[in-house]
């Protein structure tokens, strides 16, 4: 029988946790975690925040979701204006729904809408990337490139069109600027495909689960800008995982330059206090849309919840007033130093990158070759293991190389851990990967 994949496997033997504080959780046994990935990239403010639980009751206590066709809220009319002021430039209209595969299937939907509202109905089709993670619902599925989540439901997808990771540590080949290569890749898929059959191209700006925490190529998001430009091609951004401060800047595509047309937010939005997601476009495909159907298409029941969007208020006032943007974009550089240090003399460690509170260490079993190990070896799954037994939740992930083989360790602490809770999840990561290493004849 074919092994079950990692994201199926059943929860019976996991540990019960029942309290958390900080950046600290505790199971039913006493047992203490550090929690080194905020789950997986969500929590970013640390658990049990006394002013966001606060805000949260208070909003419970008056109401707790005034129904979008009904009514507006201050909660909502609030998160609008603060993740305005954070996009800045002319992404100021939005939908907001409960998670990040929502928020993706809403960034294709009204990529599909807009096309339609400007008379171009023949853009039905998208382009994505190998190596991406963009969500479990159809939509989201069909356009990620990530095997292990995929097979069981390949067919029955809207079919993206998938281009090769833009990745610094694996780059395609041929010779010159990668940024430049993988650039002109989009293009000639766009010129292939027909430019008036292609509606979007969606991407990660730094990819997260399925490439670990992996940078876009220097150059190259501002080459597709202006591709997608010339072929009326939407463009894209998911920041469902990168997005909302976690690479230093609050839209990671910031740090480029570079505007998209839709960009999908959500772990961080909220900091998982309560489920949040927004689908966020710019004022130029609102107008079109606004123009052609009056109101965005997409939605549903739970659009706009008011308690989960005074959450996303409560949290975003505390990033901005403790200065936890500029906190994490500091650290990030230094965060990465200490993490290459202490995993010196590691062979098995090909790469150490990321950018702010979001790095990444990838195993491979050949540093000159970059060759992985096996995915029978499941050493993403033993650091795991190793980790919670060391006391700290990190995020490895297979499958980064081909779908299959590949291991990455992702750290993703929260915005204001202090220094001592850093050192702490670096030490225990590094000692977690090490101690693996170790037991596999590895190190
Ligand atoms: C980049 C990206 N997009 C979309 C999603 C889907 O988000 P959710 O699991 O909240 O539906 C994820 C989840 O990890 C993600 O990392």
């Amino acid at each position: 029988m074919a092994k079950s994949p990692d994201h199926l496997k059943s929860t019976a033997s996991l540990p019960k946790v029942v309290r958390a504080k900080g950046s600290y959780l505790w199971d039913a046994e006493g047992r203490q975690y550090i929690d080194g990935s905020g789950g997986p990239a969500v929590y970013c403010l640390g658990h049990a925040n006394e002013e966001v639980n606060a805000a949260v009751m208070a909003q419970l206590g008056a109401i707790a979701h005034g129904y979008r066709y009904n009514f507006t809220t201050d909660a909502l009319e609030e998160l609008t204006e603060i993740i305005r002021g954070h996009c800045g430039g002319t992404l100021r209209e939005m939908v907001y729904v409960t998670g990040g595969s929502e928020a993706v299937e809403s960034c294709l939907k009204i990529a599909l809408q807009y096309q339609t509202a400007i008379g171009q109905k023949g853009r039905r089709r998208f382009i994505s990337r190998q190596r991406s993670w963009h969500g479990n619902t159809l939509g989201a599925l069909g356009v990620s490139g990530f095997e292990e989540r995929t097979r069981a439901y390949e067919g029955a997808f809207i079919p993206s069109i998938k281009l090769s990771p833009a990745n610094d540590y694996r780059p395609i080949a041929g010779e010159g600027d990668l940024g430049e290569r993988c650039a002109a890749e989009l293009e000639a898929a766009i010129l292939a495909a027909g430019p008036e059959t292609i509606a979007a191209f969606i991407f990660e700006p730094v990819v997260g689960a399925a490439g670990g925490c992996v940078p876009a190529p220097k150059g190259y998001t501002r080459r597709v800008r202006e591709i997608c430009d010339r072929h009326g091609v939407l463009m894209i951004a998911d920041e469902v995982m990168c997005g909302a401060g976690r690479t230093g800047t609050w839209r990671a595509l910031e740090h480029d330059g570079v505007e998209p047309d839709l960009m999908s937010v959500a772990k961080g939005l909220a900091a998982g206090y309560l489920p949040l997601g927004a689908a966020i476009c710019t004022s130029r495909v609102w107008e079109a849309i606004r123009a052609a159907d009056g109101a965005f298409g997409t939605g549903h029941t739970f659009t706009g919840h008011t308690a989960a969007c005074a959450a996303g208020v409560a949290v975003q006032k505390i990033v901005a007033r403790e200065g936890l943007l500029a906190r994490v974009a500091t650290n990030g550089p230094r965060l990465i130093a200490d993490w290459r240090s202490a995993l010196d003399g590691l062979d098995a460690v090909g790469d150490i990158r990321g950018r702010g509170h979001f790095i990444c260490a990838e195993l491979v079993a050949n540093r000159d070759t970059k060759e992985p190990f096996p995915a029978d070896r499941r050493l993403f799954i033993k650091v795991r293991a190793q980790a919670m037994a060391n006391g700290l939740i990190c995020y490895p992930v297979g499958g980064n190389v081909d779908g299959a083989r590949g291991d990455i360790v992702i750290l993703a602490p929260p915005y204001n851990a202090t220094e001592a809770e850093l050192e702490e999840i670096i030490d225990k990561a590094a000692r977690s990967i090490r101690q693996v290493l170790q037991a596999e004849g590895l190190a």
